[in-house]
C-alpha cells in the first residue's frame, strides 16, 4: 500500500514536471487570432456556465423595463460593448474575431440566460477572456440598465424601438466605412462559419 502512494505521488510529480516544462520551453500556443477547436469552446462554456451557477447571487433586477431605463441601457451598451459585442446599427464589431475566445454577438443573438445571469457575467467578467469585469468602471445601476436592455431586446415596446430605428439603424449615410475596413471585414467573415 505504501509503495502503491509512493507510485500515485511520483505519477504526479512527474505530469506536473511536464506541464510545467512544456509552458516554460514556450510550447503552450498563446496566440488569440485563430478560432478554438469546438471540444475546447464547448469544455470551456460549460465550466463558466457551471461556475456561473455555483457562485451568482440569484438577485432580481431592481429596475422596472421602462422606456427610458431600455433606452439608457441602449447608450450603454453602445459605448461599452458594442465594439467587441457587435453595434446596434447590425453591424458586426471590428473585434469580432480578434479574442480567444471570440465574444458572442449578442444583438444578433442576445443571451437568453437569466437576469441575475448576465449581471454577474457584467460585474464580474470572464476570467482568461476578452471580457472585462465592469463592476469598477459602471455603477450597478448602470449595469442592471444593460441587463434589462439584452433581456428585453426580443421584446421592446414600440416606442423603444422606435428610438433604436432613429438612432442606430440605419446608420447615418455620413458614416461609410473606410475601403480597407470594408475589405477586411469581407476576409474575416469567411473564416466565420457556424
Ligand atoms: C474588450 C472586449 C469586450 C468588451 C468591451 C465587452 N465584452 Fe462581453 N465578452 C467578451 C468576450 C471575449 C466574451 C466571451 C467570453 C467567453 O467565451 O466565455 C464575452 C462574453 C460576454 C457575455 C456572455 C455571453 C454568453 O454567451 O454567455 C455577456 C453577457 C457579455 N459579454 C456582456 C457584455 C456587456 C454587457 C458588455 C459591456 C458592458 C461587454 N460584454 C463588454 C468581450 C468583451
Amino acid at each position: 500500500m505504501g509503495k502503491f502512494l509512493l507510485g500515485v505521488i511520483f505519477t504526479l510529480i512527474v505530469l506536473v514536471l511536464i506541464v510545467l516544462g512544456v509552458a516554460m520551453l514556450g510550447m503552450a500556443p498563446t496566440t488569440a487570432n485563430v478560432e478554438p477547436p469546438h471540444w475546447e469552446r464547448h469544455l470551456a462554456m460549460s465550466a463558466v456556465d457551471n461556475s456561473m451557477d455555483r457562485h451568482a447571487p440569484r438577485v432580481s433586477n431592481p429596475l422596472t423595463p421602462t422606456d427610458a431605463n431600455l433606452e439608457d441601457g441602449m447608450k450603454l451598451y453602445t459605448m461599452n460593448c458594442a465594439q467587441c459585442h457587435g453595434g446596434l446599427d447590425r453591424k458586426p464589431s471590428t473585434l469580432a474575431n480578434s479574442f480567444y475566445p471570440p465574444p458572442p454577438n449578442l444583438v444578433s443573438d442576445p443571451p437568453d440566460d437569466p437576469e441575475w445571469h448576465i449581471f454577474f457575467t457584467i460585474r464580474t467578467g470572464v476570467r482568461y477572456t476578452g471580457m472585462p469585469a465592469w463592476d469598477k468602471t459602471l455603477t450597478e445601476q448602470e449595469m442592471w440598465k444593460i441587463t434589462t436592455f439584452l433581456s428585453h431586446m426580443d421584446k421592446l415596446p414600440p416606442a423603444v424601438q422606435e428610438y433604436w430605428k432613429t438612432s442606430f439603424n440605419p446608420a447615418p449615410a455620413t458614416e461609410e466605412p473606410k475601403p480597407e475596413e470594408k475589405k477586411e471585414g469581407k476576409d474575416k467573415e469567411k473564416h466565420d462559419h457556424h
